[in-house]
């Protein structure tokens, strides 16, 4: 089924159809009683008092106490789209993915979002974007959940929670909502230099774009493809918009934050409804999977590091094509669940410490989210495949199980035994060894440069998009009240390039600190201003 054809109900049958239309000739109560008026409480006499026995106004009222659920802890403000993905094939030769196979056409929805504010905050802001895409595939969903920046600011999933405590609002007085005017921000991204790559793309264009549909997206991690002989290959991956990568001038992005703070999820809804269909193409970089997981000496386990597209291009695999606004923006925008260890045979995890967290983090928010372990049954999050999962009850359970033996094998209900290591169509953990180590709490060394890729991404910058980053440094680390947090912003800066720091310095009415690291030797050649920019056009 395609995306125009996706049901909110999930279940398109007459009756279930019925109850959830909502669209009968006269109003009922929850257990589908007649009702007569539903204006008035039940009272004694016209000027009351109201009576405790009125049910109907109880079950109104106590519905709507509880129509809210948590937002999301992260990226709680978001908009999203059905579509299609047609796999082109070319990634056939690394990976044995059904949905990568030549024009197989799998239904797909996408989450954008912002990472810091919350649901009804501004969708203009210099923020990260989330970029989450859930392919409804013949083999069971996969989730491919990115963000527009290909690094992050940390490296072990162990500091995510500081990170993020650190951007969020001042615990006393819940101000400021965005990533700027922060003394925690920047008290931790000067602190915690190996945030110093995210950060600089943060106050780059692309932390302020133009249009989600203008919008690159990343996986981040390196993740392992295996193909149908079980040989494997690393891969980076990205989406490339059609549209080519846009962003607002930061001026623009306040007047339109204040004009229109929905400007974004307005913009992308606006046009699939005008048939204007926004596109990506999916694009892979591949590495040898050689035992260091290294690609021309940069770690390919450590997110703040990109691969520069010179030397690794970025190879298209497919096309997404979002084609359907949401129904109903709860049931489907708001109640989605995606999880980067959905994982279909093909696309397999590495040791990356911050994905490994991650791996535990989702399911874990998303059962407080979405109240308990059964969400995995509400129409969006329902794969598209049968499931026989012998997971039962629990909290908003709405299968009626068969059988009597919720395990394998038994010998009552028969069937279905596990063919041990014999079905070579189900999802198989690529048997990679585990090195013989002893037991640390430490990153590994090559973790430790946090400047070079900063520094050849500032190189690569052309003279207004310096400008630009030059501006939004002065302009957010001018918000912070402590000159120390200032002071040390600017040695960061220094570390990257003298004339950035400068600039910056001159913009706070500070000097500017010489660096304390010996400058990374960067090709500035104009073939390396292409990293990580645009796709061309066709
Ligand atoms: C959402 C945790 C890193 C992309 C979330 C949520 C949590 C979370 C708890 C809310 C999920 C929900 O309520 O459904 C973490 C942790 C991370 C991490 C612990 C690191 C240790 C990342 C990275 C990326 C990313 C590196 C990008 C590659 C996203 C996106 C969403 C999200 C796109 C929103 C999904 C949606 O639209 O529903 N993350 N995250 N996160 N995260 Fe992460």
């Amino acid at each position: 089924s395609g995306p125009e054809t996706f049901s909110p109900t999930g279940l398109p049958t007459g009756a279930d159809q019925a109850a959830m239309a909502q669209d009968g000739a006269y109003l009922t109560t929850a257990q589908g009683g007649r009702l007569y008026e539903s204006d008035h409480s039940l009272k004694a006499g016209s000027r009351g008092p109201v009576l405790l026995q009125d049910h109907h106004l109880r079950e109104k009222i106590t519905h709507f106490d509880h129509e809210r659920i948590p937002e999301r802890v992260v990226h709680a403000r978001g908009a999203a789209a059905h579509g299609v993905f047609r796999g082109y094939g070319t990634a056939s030769q690394v990976t044995k993915a059904a949905f990568l196979a030549k024009d197989v056409e799998t239904p797909v929805f996408v989450r954008f979002s912002t990472v810091l504010g919350s649901r009804g905050s501004a969708d203009t802001v210099r923020d990260t974007r989330g970029f989450a895409t859930k392919f409804y595939t013949s083999e069971g969903t996969f989730d491919l959940v990115g963000n527009n920046i290909p690094v992050f600011f940390i490296q072990d999933a162990i500091k995510f929670p500081d990170v993020i405590h650190a951007g969020k609002p001042h615990p006393d007085r819940e101000i400021p909502q965005a990533q700027s005017a922060h003394d925690t921000f920047w008290d931790f991204v000067t602190l915690h230099t190996e945030a110093t790559h995210h950060t600089l793309w943060n106050m780059s264009d692309r932390g302020i774009p133009r249009s989600f549909r203008m919008m690159e997206g990343f996986g981040v991690h390196t993740f392992r493809l295996v193909d149908a002989e079980g040989a494997t290959t690393l891969v980076k991956f990205h989406w490339k918009p059609k549209l080519g990568v846009h962003s607002m001038v930061w001026e623009e992005a306040q007047i339109t934050g204040g004009m229109d703070p929905d400007f974004h999820r307005r913009d992308l809804a606006d046009a699939i409804e005008a048939g204007a269909y926004p596109q990506w193409e999916l694009g892979a970089q591949t590495f040898p999977d050689t035992p260091e997981q290294t690609f021309e000496g940069i770690d390919l386990l450590d997110p703040t590091n990109i691969v520069p597209e010179e030397l690794a291009p970025v190879q298209p695999v497919g096309l997404l094509t979002l084609t359907a606004n949401p129904s109903n923006f709860f049931a489907e925008t708001e109640q989605v669940a995606f999880h980067p260890g959905h994982l279909v045979p093909g696309i397999d995890i590495t040791d990356d410490p911050l994905l490994a967290g991650r791996l535990f983090s989702y399911l874990d928010t998303q059962i407080s989210r979405l109240g308990g372990p059964n969400f995995a049954q509400i129409p969006i999050n329902r794969p598209h495949t049968p499931v026989n999962d012998m997971l039962r009850d629990g909290m908003h359970q709405t299968a009626v199980h068969r059988g009597t033996a919720p395990y394998r094998p038994n010998s009552l209900d028969g069937g279905c035994p596990f063919l041990a290591g014999a079905d070579t169509s189900a999802y198989i953990e690529v048997p990679v060894p585990v090195p013989a180590a002893e037991k640390v709490r430490k990153a590994p060394a090559s973790f430790e440069d946090h400047f070079s890729q900063p520094r050849r991404f500032w190189l690569s910058m052309s003279p207004v998009e310096r400008e630009h980053i030059i501006a939004a440094y002065t302009f957010e680390l001018n918000k912070c009240y402590e000159q120390a947090i200032k002071e040390r912003a600017l040695q960061v800066l220094a570390n990257i390039d003298p004339d950035l720091c400068g600039q910056v310095a001159t913009g706070l009415g500070l000097p500017a600190p010489k660096p304390t690291e010996t400058l990374a030797e960067v090709d500035p050649s104009p073939a390396l201003s292409q990293v990580g920019r645009t796709w061309p056009v066709d």
